[in-house]
């Protein structure tokens, strides 16, 4: 059933938020159950849409699973299929993620070629690379890869790019493998380091992650295990954002772990956020007086994630003067500003910059997310909006934010939900 959110601005925002398990450690430690028949306990698992469109194709390929609360059980013991289905693999990307578990635990995998998606192409020619050089035998038939290999083979791979779920699937492949696998300019990112620390804990021979080049000596076996799924630091630097949204709010994101976020901490307080620090895991934004523009450049990890340049190009319509944000991951990550120039925010987009020029009232209308994160900016937008913001396809914003709405209206925002 579609629905939209009717969200009331401008109203003082007080209290506690707790961030959520990270949904992009989630995804790749489902795929990875796939490397060990067992029975794996997830804890801390968000419940949000990608998580259960992840594990219907888990189901579909013949595990069970178990969630309530944030406790997430996983049985592969009778895994009996290889092939993910076109209809589940189109709703998610990181469907793609199944390739290097399956082919590595089965010699066989069949996973729909991920078609473009809104925010860019997004193509997968690296996890295809590093599979082949692998010695994998890689097929296209009826927009399906078909991946096969009797048995994968460590080799070295340099990537063109430190991408993420190209990093996680190679990395998953060369646990089984024979001999030693060498993955050159290697993404860094916290679920990188992650997925890494599971599969280790599973009896994976695996050096480097966090690093530019991982090591990895093939095992004959892995062991099922339990694990905590780490903190989500998007949702945690999209709240600290909502924090300093207005004067009047005073909100404490709790469950935070500030070295994943570096770079967007230094970028608050350069706009002239205060930040405390109430204990280990907990911060108070305080926003005082006039915002400073700023430029923010997106990059792979500790740089500035591309996943948070939407939440704060809503912060940036609040400042004073000419900010600058240039998107360097996906070409169509702009899409959320012609919605937030409606609401009255003042941004250009030239090639790959955003020009902001700030301050600008944002008047309550009615917008539409077209991907996540565009998704939770303009709803922070309709936060600090005059009148009512109404968003339209916030099934979107659920893909990656647990009890968003519960969670805002528990600090007094004025939010609800209709059926369209
Ligand atoms: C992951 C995250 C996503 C985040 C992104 C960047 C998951 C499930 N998703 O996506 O939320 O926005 O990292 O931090 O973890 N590229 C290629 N060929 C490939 C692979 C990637 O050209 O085979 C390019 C992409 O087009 C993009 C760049 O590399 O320009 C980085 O993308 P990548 O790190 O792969 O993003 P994802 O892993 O898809």
């Amino acid at each position: 059933m579609e629905r939209k959110y009717i969200v009331k601005g401008q109203k003082p925002l007080k209290g506690e938020i707790e961030v959520s398990g990270a949904k992009n450690a989630v995804l790749p430690a489902i795929s990875a159950t796939l490397l060990a028949p067992g029975i794996y306990k997830l804890k801390k698992v968000p419940k949000v849409r990608d998580v259960f469109c992840m594990l219907k194709i888990l189901k579909h390929l013949g595990a069970d699973f178990n969630f309530e609360k944030d406790e997430l059980k996983i049985n592969t013991q009778n895994i009996n299929n290889v092939s993910v289905p076109y209809e589940l693999a189109s709703q998610i990307r990181a469907s793609v993620l199944f390739l290097g578990s399956l082919v590595s635990a089965f010699g066989e995998a069949e996973v729909p070629l991920p078609g473009g998606c809104k925010i860019g192409k997004r193509p997968i020619d690296f996890h295809e690379k590093g599979l082949t050089l692998m010695g994998a035998d890689i097929k296209l038939k009826h927009g399906n890869l078909i991946v096969k290999s009797n048995k994968l083979k460590g080799c070295e791979i340099v990537l063109d790019f430190p991408s993420v779920t190209a990093t996680e699937n190679l990395m998953m492949a060369a646990t089984l493998a024979e001999g030693e696998t060498v993955i050159k300019n290697a993404a860094k990112e916290p679920e990188v380091v992650f997925l890494g620390k599971m599969l280790k804990k599973m009896g994976a021979d695996i050096k480097g992650c966090g690093e530019d080049t991982i090591y990895i000596r093939g095992k004959k076996k892995l062991k099922p295990v339990n694990i905590e799924i780490i903190p989500d630091r998007i949702e945690a630097g999209t709240y600290l954002v909502l924090g300093a949204l207005l004067e009047e709010n005073e909100v404490v994101v709790k469950n935070v772990k500030k070295e994943y976020l570096e770079t967007p901490l230094l970028k608050l307080q350069e706009i002239g956020i205060t930040i405390k620090e109430i204990d280990k895991r907990s911060i108070l934004v305080k926003r005082k007086g006039i915002l400073n523009p700023c430029k923010i450049i997106t990059a792979p990890y500790p740089g500035f994630p591309t996943d948070l340049q939407p939440i704060f190009a809503v912060l940036l319509t609040q400042a004073q003067g000419l900010s600058f944000i240039t998107e360097n991951l996906f070409e169509n990550r702009f899409l959320y500003v012609y919605e937030l120039n409606r609401m009255g925010a003042n941004i250009k987009v030239e090639d790959r910059t955003a020009i902001i020029t700030g301050p600008t009232p944002l008047a309550g209308s009615p917008v539409k997310a077209t991907d996540l994160r565009a998704g939770a900016a303009l709803f922070l937008a309709g936060l600090c909006a005059d009148n009512t913001t109404t968003i339209y396809n916030v099934e979107l914003i659920e893909r990656g934010y647990e009890n968003i709405i519960e969670k805002l209206s528990k600090l007094g925002a004025d939010i609800k939900i209709e059926v369209i």
